[in-house]
C-alpha cells in the first residue's frame, strides 16, 4: 500500500456542520463521498459532526480503527 496515496488529509471541520466521510474509497473528493457508492453498490458514508471548530487529519485508506480519523494504519 503506497503511504502517499493513503495518506490523511488534513481538514478544518467546522462545529454543528454535518460531514459525509467516504467509506468506501470511490469518491473523488476524499474524504468526503461525492456519491459515487450509490453506483459502486459500496458501503455508505459515515455522517458525523464534531463539538467545536478543529483541524483534524481525515482518513483516506479506510482502514483506521477510529473513523472518520487517521490512526497511523495506512503506514502499516
Ligand atoms: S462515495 Fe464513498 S461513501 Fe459515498
Amino acid at each position: 500500500m503506497s503511504d502517499t496515496k493513503f495518506a490523511p488529509i488534513a481538514c478544518d471541520l467546522e462545529a454543528g456542520k454535518k460531514y459525509s466521510w467516504c467509506t468506501c474509497g470511490h469518491s473523488e473528493t476524499q474524504p468526503f463521498c461525492n456519491g459515487a457508492h450509490r453506483g459502486k453498490n459500496a458501503t455508505p458514508p459515515m455522517r458525523f459532526e464534531v463539538e467545536q471548530d478543529k483541524k483534524a487529519h481525515l482518513c483516506t485508506c479506510k482502514l483506521t480503527s477510529n473513523p472518520p480519523y487517521c490512526d497511523g494504519t495506512h503506514k502499516n
